[in-house]
């Protein structure tokens, strides 16, 4: 079940029935524009991810500005992106067990093209009996650890080893690689950022130089995010990107030392608007989003657009302002709040209020809000 549509197209923020989740539509339009254009003497291809916007009217704005494709992280999200008609998807994550091996079938039945990582030759084996029973052939990436510690085989010698396993199963094409180094996405200094990436690479090349040796070709090798991408982009090594935080950015992404950074100033376009709906002293007022309305793990909201007032606390249904002598906040008041990290708040909605010159234009739904599976 959904919630109710927080807003009707032409209402004003005043309007909207908060807390609701909203898209400065401009905002997005000129993150997207810089993305494409910094990558306009990349060879490869964009993949954006789709984790961090779940929402299907966004990916298909991004598949017409040029993007492949897009990545999910999960069974559940692909399923949603391809009932609406994306046809190139990367599951760029590993699954296991028989409900995902088939729910995975009946998207490669219908995705014309699909793909998906693995880290474990365990993970192979059921992938590839479940492709052959099904008559299928399935495009498999072997995932490489880059420095992130997540998923991803550890070393370049067991990543030419899980590859060869790959090659020799029947129903998997081997189709390259995976490399995400998700921390360092968020490291502050573009020094540190270019270490890491410089790394990374590195490895990737050298896991792709050693199967070209064995006469096996990587087709792709793919990662990157928001913080990185252009260091991926300018490796020679990376031929398919990733970011997906870029369409929204957040308080967090926006701590990222800017100046020299391998970034474009991407701009805040995803708030949650709030209503003042209690102001107990001169120097407090309470809005009505807390910790059901924004993910906290990357540290608290940022009020936006009111001068002299702070998000400072939040408990389950209530943020806290504190508010400075002289600071114009009023009962009542509608104020919009950038979330700490955009992808888990997006999955906190059903519904992205989407504004252009202070007005609803549209709603988009967040079709794979809640897409866990
Ligand atoms: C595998 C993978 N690729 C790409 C991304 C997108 O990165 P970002 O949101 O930093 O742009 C993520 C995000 O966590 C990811 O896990």
């Amino acid at each position: 079940m959904t919630s109710p549509v927080p807003a009707s197209v032409g209402h004003a923020l005043r309007e909207l029935d908060t807390p609701c989740l909203t898209l400065d539509l401009d905002a997005f339009e000129r993150n997207v524009d810089r993305l494409f254009e910094s990558l306009r003497d990349f060879p490869g291809a964009v993949r954006p991810h789709a984790k961090s916007h779940k929402c299907p009217e966004l990916a298909r704005r991004l598949v017409a500005k040029g993007a492949v494709g897009i990545c999910c992280q999960k069974v559940s999200e692909a399923e949603v992106f391809a009932d609406h008609g994306i046809e190139d998807i990367l599951v760029a994550n590993e699954f296991v067990g028989e409900a995902k091996l088939r729910r995975y079938l009946g998207l490669a039945r219908r995705v014309p093209r699909l793909a998906c990582c693995v880290d474990d030759p365990r993970q192979a084996a059921a992938l590839s009996a479940a492709a052959v029973q099904a008559g299928l052939v399935l495009q498999v990436l072997v995932e490489v650890d880059v420095g992130q510690g997540r998923c991803g085989v550890a070393d370049a010698e067991a990543a030419v080893a899980m590859a060869m396993t790959v090659t020799g199963l029947p129903g998997l094409s081997f189709s390259g690689l995976q490399g995400y180094h998700g921390a360092a996405q968020h490291f502050r200094s573009a020094d540190e950022r270019a270490a890491a990436i410089s790394a990374a690479s590195a490895k990737m090349a050298q896991i792709r130089d050693a199967l070209a040796q064995q006469g096996v070709v990587c087709k792709t090798i793919t990662g990157a995010g928001t913080g990185s991408y252009l260091l991926e982009a300018a490796s020679g090594v990376y031929n398919e990107l990733q970011p997906g935080s870029f369409v929204f950015m957040d308080v967090d992404y926006r701590r990222n030392h800017l100046e020299g950074s391998p970034m474009p100033a991407f701009e805040q376009s995803l708030f949650v608007a709030a209503t003042v709906m209690s102001q107990p002293t001169a120097q407090r007022a309470v809005v009505d989003a807390g910790l059901k309305a924004f993910s906290v793990d990357s540290g608290l909201p940022e009020l936006v657009g009111v001068t002299g007032a702070r998000y400072v606390k939040a408990s389950d249904e209530h943020g806290v302002l504190e508010v400075d002598a002289g600071a114009v906040v009023a009962l009542g008041d509608v104020v919009r709040i950038a979330p700490g990290h955009c992808d888990p708040t997006v999955n906190l909605y059903d519904h992205l209020v989407v504004l252009q010159e202070g007005l609803v234009k549209d709603i988009w739904p967040i079709a794979a809000r809640g897409c866990l599976a």
